[in-house]
């Protein structure tokens, strides 16, 4: 079983990468962090307790994350994306027992599990950054990291150059890119290209095998939809922050190139991602998905996600 620490701001396609690391096999999350980022912090962290909820896995420490970049900006939603609440239409239940723990509370979490321990951010760059900014030491001791974030050479989400994670807190993303090793970044490059459709969502609700069955068809109806409108005739909705997860378990899925990163932070181009694609250009030391093998993706996502809990 493969430790994984998950830092989110579910938001749809988070809660569904959640819902993917908890009925996966080989995973074991041994926490997660919730922040702001698709939705405000709060609802963040209630639709991250739901999720353990619902999985009946009261152990997994909750932690509170950031509520705003460190540019102390105020963080822009994405409701008509994720929907009010952040799960489209679904209304978290009120009063689910959740303890959430301080952010420092994650300190003696990471140090116990440092050597085998995989860092995943699918969320905001600003928790996972000012976890380095505290205790860079330890943090530099976790075994590795993969973010959901950037988009190189390849037309942004949130500004025709820049994908969301990167732009919202691109010091926050300065730090990481600078600090987390061994890093991997798992980028719109790929995750625009991790479709799930109509037919895997049947497949994935034709049984009922798990608590979280119920939920997938109106959440990907919800999120499908708004892709629609983004950009009609998509064929499905891009679910990015699964790819983040998946790529912690199927290194076949995707392929790398070595790279040194770094990010635009601030003008027009705030947020771009920066490395040197050359022909010849020196390799550096962060790893890029460049290409995704389809199939698999679409079998792993339906086979786990339809897996018994
Ligand atoms: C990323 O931004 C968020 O809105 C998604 O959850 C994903 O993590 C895609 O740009
Ligand atoms: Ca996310």
């Amino acid at each position: 079983m493969e430790k994984v620490l998950l830092f989110a701001d579910p938001g749809i396609d988070d809660s569904v990468a959640i819902i993917y690391a908890l009925l996966h096999p080989s995973i074991d999350v041994i926490g997660i962090v919730a922040g702001y980022g698709n939705v405000e912090r709060d609802q963040a962290v209630q639709n991250a307790a739901y999720l353990i909820s619902l999985a009946g896995r009261s152990e997994i420490p909750l932690f509170a994350g950031s509520e705003y970049p460190l540019t102390g900006e105020v963080a822009p939603y994405y409701p008509e994306i994720h929907g009010e609440e952040g799960l489209g239409p679904i209304v978290p239940p009120e009063g689910i027992p959740a303890e959430l723990l301080p952010f420092t509370e994650l300190f003696p979490l990471i140090e116990k599990h440092k050597e085998e321990l995989t860092i995943i951010d699918i969320g905001r760059s600003t928790s996972l950054a000012l976890a380095f900014v505290l205790q860079n030491e330890l943090m530099s001791a976790v075994k590795r990291f993969i973010i959901m974030g950037g988009a190189f050479l390849v037309p942004g989400n949130v500004t025709p150059l820049a994908e969301a994670n990167f732009f919202i807190d691109p010091v926050a993303t300065q730090v990481i890119l600078t600090r987390a090793r061994p890093l991997t970044i798992i980028s719109l490059n790929v995750t625009s290209y991790a479709l799930v459709t109509d037919d895997m969502i049947e497949e994935v609700t034709e049984t009922n095998y798990n608590p979280f069955t119920f939920l997938m068809r109106p959440v990907f109806d919800y999120y499908a939809s708004a892709y629609q409108e983004l950009a009609p005739g998509i064929k499905g909705a891009p679910f990015h922050d699964v790819a983040a997860v998946m790529a912690s378990q199927y290194n076949g899925i995707f392929d790398f190139i070595k790279k040194d990163v770094s990010i635009s932070l601030e003008g027009e181009t705030r947020g771009l991602s920066i490395a040197d694609f050359r022909p010849g250009a020196e390799a550096g030391d962060i790893s890029i998905a460049v290409t995704m093998d389809y199939p698999s993706f679409r079998n792993s996502f339906v086979d786990v996600l339809k897996r018994r809990l």
